[in-house]
This record gives C-alpha cells, sequence and structure tokens, in this order.
C-alpha cells in the first residue's frame, strides 16, 4: 500500500451478483470511452442520459459525443439540480420523457450526475416498461464511493427521504475522476467522508493510508482512482453479500443514525450537507462506543482528528446556525430509526476498522450521551 501510485490502466472491480453481476470501471478520462463501452454491451441500444442542469453543463457535451462517435443514439433529459429533483413531478417527467424518447427494452437509460440523479434515474429505469437497464454515470465522488453501486434507487416522500424506491442495479458503472475536477471543494469534502467511512467501518490499513495521501486524493493526483477503488471494492462486496441489507449492508450505514437527525434538524439544506453530517455521525458513533467502554478513546479521537484535517465537522458546535435542542434530535433519532420498545439499533465500534451492528441499545442511554455532547 505505500508503494508509489503511478496512474495506468482503468481499474475494474466486479460486482459479484449472479444474473445481475455488473462492472465497476474506474479512471481518469474514461468518459472518451463511454461510446465505445455502451456499444459492447449492447450492441444496437438506444440512450437517453438523464442528468441535472449543473452537470450537464460541464459534462453533458463530452458525454454525448463519446456516444454519437461510437454510433450509440442519445436522447437527454435535464432535471433541476439538487434534492428537490427526487419528487413525484419530476419523476414524473422523467419516465414520459425516456417513453418519449422510444427507450424500450433492450436500450438504455444513463444516470449521469451526483446521487439524486443516479437514485432518480436508476427508479425510473426500474419502472419504465417494468424495468430498463441503465448505466450509472456517476459525477460526485459520493456518487462514485456509493450511491451509483449497490442498486438502491427511489424518491423521497413527504414522510421522509427515499421512503419510494427499489432494488434495481445498474449493468455498468463508468466512474471518470477527471468529472470531479469541476466539483466545488466543499462537496468533493463531503463524499470524503464516505471515503473514510470505509477505512473506519471495515479497513484500518487503508484509514491509515488515508491519513497519509488524502491531500492527494483531493488534489486529482493517481491516489484518487486508487481510494475510489478501495471503496468500490468494499461496497461491492458488501452488497454481493448482502444486496437487500438483511445484515452486512447495515454497516455503511456507520454514522448515519445521529448524521441522519441532523441533516433533518438542518432541513437538508446548504448548512450541513449529507457527508458532512455522517462526518459528525461517525465521530458521534466513536464516542459513544467509547462512552460504552467498547473502544478506547484515542482511538476515537484519531478518527475525528483525521475528519478534522480534511475540513469536515466534528463537534456538534460546528454545525453552522447550531443543532436543536435534546428533545428535537432524540425525535429525529426516533423517526430515522425504528424503536423497539424503546431500544435503537446502531452501527457501532471495537476500533478503526472494526464496526459491528449493535441491537437493542437503551435510548435513554443516547440520550444521556447526546446531552453531555450539547452541553
Ligand atoms: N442509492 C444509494 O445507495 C445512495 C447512497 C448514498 C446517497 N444517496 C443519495 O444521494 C444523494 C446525494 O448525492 P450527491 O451528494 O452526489 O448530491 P447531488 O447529486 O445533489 O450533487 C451535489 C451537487 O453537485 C453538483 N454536481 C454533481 N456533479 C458535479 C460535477 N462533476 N461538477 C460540478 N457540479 C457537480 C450537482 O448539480 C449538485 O448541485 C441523496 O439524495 C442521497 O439520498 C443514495
Ligand atoms: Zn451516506
Amino acid at each position: 500500500m505505500t508503494a508509489p501510485l503511478r496512474r495506468g490502466e482503468p481499474v475494474a472491480v466486479d460486482v459479484a451478483l449472479g444474473a445481475r453481476a455488473y462492472q465497476i470501471v474506474i479512471g481518469r478520462g474514461l468518459t472518451g470511452q463511454i461510446g465505445d463501452r455502451v456499444r459492447a454491451l449492447r450492441p444496437g441500444a438506444r440512450t437517453a442520459i438523464v442528468t441535472d442542469e449543473t452537470v450537464a453543463r460541464h459534462h453533458l457535451p463530452a458525454v454525448e459525443a463519446a456516444l454519437r462517435s461510437a454510433g450509440v443514439e442519445a436522447a437527454h433529459i435535464v432535471v433541476p439540480e439538487g434534492e428537490g429533483a427526487k419528487s413525484y413531478a419530476t419523476f414524473e417527467t422523467v419516465c414520459e420523457a425516456i417513453i418519449a424518447a422510444r427507450i424500450e427494452r433492450r436500450d438504455l437509460v444513463v444516470a449521469l450526475g451526483g446521487g439524486v440523479v443516479g437514485d432518480l434515474a436508476g427508479f425510473a429505469a426500474a419502472c419504465v416498461r417494468r424495468g430498463l437497464d441503465f448505466v450509472q454515470v456517476p459525477t460526485t465522488l459520493l456518487a462514485q464511493v456509493d450511491s451509483s453501486v449497490g442498486g438502491k434507487t427511489g424518491i423521497n416522500s413527504r414522510h421522509g427521504k427515499n421512503l419510494i424506491g427499489a432494488f434495481h442495479q445498474p449493468v455498468l458503472v463508468i466512474a471518470d475522476t477527471a468529472l470531479l475536477d469541476t466539483l466545488p471543494v466543499r462537496q468533493f469534502r463531503a463524499g470524503y467522508a464516505e471515503v473514510a467511512k470505509y477505512g473506519l467501518l471495515g479497513d484500518a490499513a487503508f484509514f491509515t493510508w488515508l491519513e497519509e495521501n488524502w491531500r492527494d486524493v483531493f488534489a486529482g493526483g493517481p491516489a484518487r482512482e486508487h481510494a475510489i477503488a478501495v471503496c468500490c471494492r468494499a461496497k461491492a462486496g458488501i452488497v454481493a453479500r448482502d444486496e437487500r441489507e438483511s445484515g452486512e449492508r447495515a454497516l455503511l450505514n456507520l454514522g448515519h443514525t445521529f448524521g441522519h437527525a441532523l441533516e433533518a434538524a438542518a432541513g437538508y439544506s446548504d448548512r450541513l450537507l449529507h457527508g458532512e453530517a455522517v462526518a459528525l455521525g461517525m465521530v458521534l458513533a466513536f464516542e459513544f462506543s467509547a462512552r460504552r467502554g467498547l473502544v478506547d478513546g484515542a482511538q476515537a479521537a484519531r478518527a475525528a482528528a483525521h475528519l478534522a484535517a480534511a475540513g469536515l465537522p466534528t463537534r456538534l458546535g460546528d454545525v453552522p446556525g447550531g443543532v436543536p435542542g435534546i428533545d428535537a434530535l432524540m425525535d429525529l433519532i426516533a423517526q430515522d430509526k425504528k424503536v423497539k420498545r424503546g431500544t435503537l439499533t446502531f452501527i457501532l465500534v471495537r476500533g478503526i476498522g472494526q464496526a459491528f451492528v449493535a441491537n437493542a441499545i437503551d435510548a435513554a442511554e443516547v440520550r444521556a450521551f447526546l446531552a453531555e455532547k450539547l452541553k
């Protein structure tokens, strides 16, 4: 892991799901090959690219050109940017546009964008004609390491995020790390929280490597491809073993119970991005584990120090505009996670790289912990 990294051939990661197996291809400058790769996968297929306004401005022309130069027909459907696009209204627009573009069972939907576009376009693909195949072309760091892999798709309900959806695996994921060069640094950093998550939940050596190499991941050197490949391999392995989240896949929620509560408290606004909330949530998960005597306080401090060095929030006091009081926070936690007779399920840790699913955590204990943190 310490040998100098050199930029080479694209890395291919297999997601071993039997008849639904697919590849994630990772490399800098892959956009130019999209047409050839799509044609090789599905000769004669037409495509409809779903993207958002911002991504369209930066990257749609290159993607369309690559498809067309390989002789692949490409229609495009551009939705507004932001979480608001994961709505019934935009879902309807996308489905109708896919049908209008005459995309049929042997054709492909291409999701070009961050997690919002991936979730929305993937869900539309799952529904139109009872299921169209789709290709993920993730354009945010979060999407390249997390949302484009694993087949969770969906939109939001007025009752909560991602409550309307389907498992629908893509047939190919193409992660061109150069597309991240146009991503605002704050968005990149938020995605980096999910990168660090893979180290913290199951790979201590990767976490150590990140402590040494994170600057190069941000700068776009070969460390970026390496980090994304490590994360995709980790997620691919977890998804292959537990596609529907009946066990191990829940580990990917490290930091997410606290994180979702904080995100909801900030109204899913620009005040706190998802990855920022997850960074804070992971620190809280480590500190809560330390409070229970599961992990050494020094390990919790080390996890927090790395996230803080990368510029992520690690204390409740870091949230602009503050966080709500203990009652409101506990209500939000109860909404996110099913409370069973006053107990909660959390992802806790026994060390860096050693997360586990902890059932039957007493809500009163969580409350006492958070009350201390809020002081
Ligand atoms: N399906 C899953 O397994 C899964 C996992 C994690 C998160 N998610 C979902 O992902 C969503 C968040 O995804 P996200 O963080 O990628 O947000 P996003 O898709 O909203 O993208 C963030 C912002 O960056 C812009 N952008 C995207 N790519 C860009 C680029 N290359 N250059 C410049 N700007 C660019 C977008 O227009 C947007 O404004 C949430 O809805 C979440 O629920 C899904
Ligand atoms: Zn997340």
